[in-house]
């Protein structure tokens, strides 16, 4: 067995490589040695590994540069995504690849669901519903996951932004009016893992059963300003008792180049139905990685007064 993960340094990436570690043989690439904008390098190395799974954990996740570097998103979140699907299934390899909540426009009070029909607000969402569209065009042995608000203990993410930010200031004025679910890339890694496991062992039956758009997120939904709170609830030892007061602001005080979606929260209905799998409430998920950071602490310094 040969797994191919693309974007090895990103936050999903590296928890994908970590779950997946007793899986067989893994080839795990940055963007140095392929770079996505590339659609050369993206063949050759199908090509050259022969995979029999393909996890895309890279992408152009910079929300508010995309507005401006259109091309470059629209390249790596959608052309990339089609490639690598067209030589999956030329070798009959699974490709497993992430998508967003931003694809939907946020003007649904419930949670969205697979059948829902996107409307991007932005253009990230915009490049990334248009990789959904190239995958699913190319058909065969695919899972899309739409995920939201990924965070972990490694790169950028709000979580770490939030504790960097928590031992500089007293206040952290924080948008209240944006509702979607923080997950946890250990849980997104761990979970994809499972279901890759029960469509390569053949309990899922033929692509035709299974493959297509899942959400998957953790359970629950809050807002950034509740998710810095808890953070900070649950970071306490971690600031050594100086979190910071975390006022509720309007997107509105917090003008951003793209638009966000005020609901972006995902219903996981039909992952749990069809593979039987879901990821914890986003409060335990977070407990988790908090409690990893722990250990791995040292680079957050006490605020200094
Ligand atoms: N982060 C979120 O909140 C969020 C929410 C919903 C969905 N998702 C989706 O979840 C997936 C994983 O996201 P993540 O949070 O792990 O993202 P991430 O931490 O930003 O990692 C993305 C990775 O993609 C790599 N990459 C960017 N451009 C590339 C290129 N031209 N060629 C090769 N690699 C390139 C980056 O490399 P460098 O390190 O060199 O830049 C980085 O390692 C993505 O599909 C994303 O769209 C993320």
């Amino acid at each position: 067995m040969i797994v191919l993960i693309v974007g090895q340094a990103g936050q999903v990436g590296r928890e994908l490589q970590r779950s997946f570690s007793d899986f067989g043989e893994i080839v795990a690439v940055d963007r140095e040695s392929v770079d996505l904008a590339d659609l050369d390098q993206v063949r050759e190395v199908v090509r050259r590994v022969r995979p029999d799974v393909i996890l895309n954990a890279a992408a152009y996740t910079s929300v508010d540069r995309a507005e401006s570097e259109q091309d470059l998103a629209s390249a790596i979140n959608a052309e990339a995504p089609g490639l690598l699907a067209e030589e999956a299934l030329r070798s009959n390899a699974l490709l497993v690849h992430y998508s967003t909540d931003y694809v939907f426009d946020g003007s649904k009070l419930l949670p969205w669901t697979e059948e829902d029909a996107p409307h991007p607000l932005n253009v990230y969402g915009a490049s990334k519903l248009a990789g959904e569209e190239a995958i699913r065009q190319v058909g065969g042995r695919y899972l899309i996951f739409r995920t939201s608000w990924v965070y972990g203990p490694h790169g950028k993410n709000f979580l770490l932004t939030m504790l960097r930010l928590g031992s500089e200031r007293e206040r952290l004025s924080v948008v209240d009016d944006q509702h979607g679910a923080p997950t946890s890339s250990i849980a997104l890694a761990d979970v994809t893992r499972s279901v890759v496991n029960q469509v390569l062992d053949g309990r899922c039956g033929a692509p035709d059963a299974w493959a297509g758009v899942y959400h998957m997120t953790c359970a629950g939904s809050t807002t950034w300003c509740g998710f810095a709170k808890a953070i900070f609830t649950g970071a306490e030892h971690l600031l050594h008792g100086n979190a910071p007061v975390v006022l509720p602001i309007a997107s509105s005080e917090y003008p951003t180049p793209a638009r966000r979606p005020r609901n972006s929260v995902l219903s996981n209905a039909r992952l749990k139905q069809r593979f039987g799998v879901e990821l914890p409430a986003w409060e335990v998920a977070l407990g988790d990685v908090l409690g990893r950071l722990t250990v791995e602490s040292e680079t957050i310094a006490p605020k200094s007064h």
